[in-house]
């Protein structure tokens, strides 16, 4: 049975009152639209061992979008949200409006480590000091004991884990493998931004990735070079950024596993990817 909570004072004693009758609490945070790659998140918090009560929050968090980003367009299809989490078996659904998890503005903010400039935070300034301020707030309002992130956003992932740990948040969190269309294109809620012509060659980011990721064992450069020349075939994608980091996202990894990933702009949408390389 899915309950819905709107307001930070109403879902925190639920959950604080579920652990103490021993349940684990887990978290999947969102920002709605659904699709299959949240719905994987949320098997995976399902699955997760011990009596756990899941709970999904569904909340479009401005302080994370910059300006002339894409805040009025984002998806909102609420009832299938609601659909969505019902049919995966949810329990809680934390539903917050802006006023109610800013109610004063967002004076007080999480400043994420040189990470946070990086990469993602080099194209979009401020971002994960938006995104981690309201995941530390998630978490002080849902007292997650697990909370599931997806790789497809995998500096994200990163930076929430470092968070958790630099902070002393009690929370294990969990990293979800990335959710793909056939072709290989990560699921995204912006994938609706993709006109008919561009769809197709937004699988050119995964193809450049697998290609970077099959040459591995000739060492970093021949990684870079063999993902550039996939992306180069591809004339109506703009790179940002193509980098080979350590697990941990430091730079110039030279042996062991890696990550390799992507930023691109294919028309109006921006696309990202990341996969794991084997050095
Ligand atoms: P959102 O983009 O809605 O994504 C919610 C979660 O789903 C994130 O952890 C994201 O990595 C994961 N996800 C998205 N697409 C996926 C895919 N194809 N496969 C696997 N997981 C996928 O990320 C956010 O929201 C926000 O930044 C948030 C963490 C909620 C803070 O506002």
């Amino acid at each position: 049975q899915l309950v819905v909570h709107r307001s930070p004072a109403e879902i925190a004693p639920v959950t604080r009152a579920l652990r103490g009758a021993g349940r684990r609490v887990v978290l999947v945070p969102t920002m709605g639209a659904l699709h299959e790659g949240h719905r994987e998140l949320i098997r995976h918090a399902r699955r997760a061992p011990g009596a756990t009560v899941t709970a999904v929050s569904i909340f479009v968090n401005p302080l994370q979008f910059g300006a002339g980003e894409d805040l009025d367009r984002y998806p909102r299809p609420l009832e299938a949200d609601l659909d969505v989490c019902r049919e995966e078996g949810v329990e809680l659904v934390f539903l917050p409006e802006v006023t109610d998890m800013y109610p004063d503005g967002a004076d007080t903010t999480i400043v994420p480590g040189r990470l946070g400039d990086e990469l993602e935070g080099a194209a979009r300034p401020g971002h994960f000091g938006g995104v981690l301020t309201v995941v530390a707030k998630l978490f002080h309002i849902v007292a997650p004991d697990v909370a599931f992130f997806g790789e497809k956003d995998y500096q994200q992932l990163i930076l929430v884990r470092r968070m958790a740990r630099d902070l002393d948040f009690p929370v294990s969190v969990v990293g979800v493998p990335t959710v793909r269309e056939p072709d290989g294109l990560a699921l995204s809620s912006r994938n609706v931004y993709l006109s008919a012509e561009e769809r197709p060659r937004a699988a050119t980011l995964r193809r450049a990735l697998s290609a970077g990721a099959a040459v591995s064992a000739r060492g970093p450069e021949a990684v870079l070079d063999a993902a550039r020349a996939v992306l180069a075939e591809e004339p109506a994608l703009q790179v940002e950024y193509l980098e080979l980091r350590d697990p941990d996202l430091r730079p110039d990894p030279t042996a062991g596993r890696a990550r390799l990933l992507v930023a691109a702009r294919l028309g109006r949408t921006r696309l990202i990817d990341n996969i794991s390389v084997q050095l």
